[in-house]
């Protein structure tokens, strides 16, 4: 009877040695101490020993089960409190790290200079108009009176889809698709993105313009002039100072373009003027009446003028951006400056 009791006592050490996890340790408890187990079957047969051994024996396997119960309590003690620690060890946060960095988005610098130009140009009664960067030749040429195999067209080549589908070279073509569209008084200001066959340092083949439109009754040059006057001050500056100088364009007559003082020398001279003191910034003038025959608009009781303005150089002269590519290359280093 003794040893088999040291024998249970050996067992339950291996069985709670072994025990990895909580079920193991309690599946091993029932088989040593449960009812059907190996202590409860000696605790039982007690009764049939001769009486002179039955109390030593019986006082034997009292303490023996009250050891092994609190070999048992310690086992799961141990084991939950490792557990535990796992639990934290897995669940711990070290503040001490460096945080996960969030970039956030920000509006690209062409499109903020077009917001800025739409606000000024809102300020002084234009109204937003839009128009497809895949355009008819129809718009984008004809009707500007650009007519096929004319000379003028030499003066922007664009990108063919077909004969008569182009990537728009301008924004002058809302122009007409707002004419079209409505009757006099028209105030529109149009951006977006035009194409040209072009690449150097100096043009891109993809760059943006903004184009401005006011036809009515009465207007005049002097209406042209003022207004653009006062964008020129408002946007760069009062004390900055514009000249308009003769021009051509097929789509408007007379045509002028309008430079102003050079931002970066104040008209003294300089590099980026190339000493002139001046930079042109857009080109303008009063809609040639040819192109009201095409918007069924009569020459003899409308007049206005037009605008387009290149959007990569207000910005460059704006904000002293020295290469045009510099907007088209996605360099977070300079689009996060913006
Ligand atoms: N469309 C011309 C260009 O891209 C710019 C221009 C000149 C627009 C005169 C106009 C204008 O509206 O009146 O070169």
């Amino acid at each position: 009877m003794k040893e088999r009791l040291q024998n249970l006592l050996n067992e339950a050490d291996e069985l709670i040695t072994g025990a990895c996890d909580e079920k193991a340790l309690s599946e091993a408890r029932t088989r040593i101490l449960g009812r059907k187990g190996e202590l409860t079957s000696i605790l039982r047969s007690l009764k049939d020993l001769p009486a002179d051994e039955r109390s030593a024996v019986g006082q034997l396997a009292n303490r023996i089960k009250a050891d092994l119960e609190a070999r048992f309590d310690k086992a799961e003690a141990a084991l939950n409190e490792r557990i535990e620690r796992q639990k934290l060890a897995s669940e711990f946060v070290d503040v001490t790290l460096p945080g996960r960095r969030f970039i956030p988005g920000r509006t690209h610098i062409l499109n903020r200079v077009a917001n800025e130009l739409i606000e000024v140009f809102n300020g002084l009664g234009f109204q937003l108009a839009e128009g497809p960067e895949v355009e008819l030749d129809y718009y984008n040429f004809e009707a500007l009176n650009i007519p096929r195999d004319h000379p003028a067209r030499d003066m922007q080549d664009t990108f063919y889809f077909s004969e008569n589908v182009v990537l728009r070279t301008h924004t002058s073509p809302v122009q007409i698709r707002t004419m079209e569209k409505q009757k006099p008084p028209v105030r529109v200001i149009c951006p977006g993105k035009v194409y040209r066959r072009d690449a150097d340092i100096t043009h891109s083949p993809m760059f943006m313009q903004i184009e401005g439109l006011w036809v009515d009754k009465g207007v005049s040059f002097a209406d042209l002039k003022g207004v653009l006057t006062a964008f020129v001050h408002v946007y760069f500056g009062e004390q900055v100072g514009l000249r308009f100088r003769p021009s051509f364009f097929p789509f408007t007559e007379p045509s002028a373009e309008v430079d102003i003082q050079c931002v970066i020398c104040g008209g003294t001279g300089c590099r980026t003027c190339s000493q002139t003191g001046w930079l042109e910034i857009l080109g303008s003038g009063m809609v040639d009446p040819e192109l009201y025959s095409f918007v069924n608009y009569d020459p003899e009781i409308y007049t206005g003028y037009a605008f387009g303005l290149g959007i990569e150089r207000v910005a460059m002269l704006k904000y002293g951006i020295p290469d045009i590519r510099a907007f088209y290359e996605n360099d977070m280093r300079f689009l996060t400056q913006f």
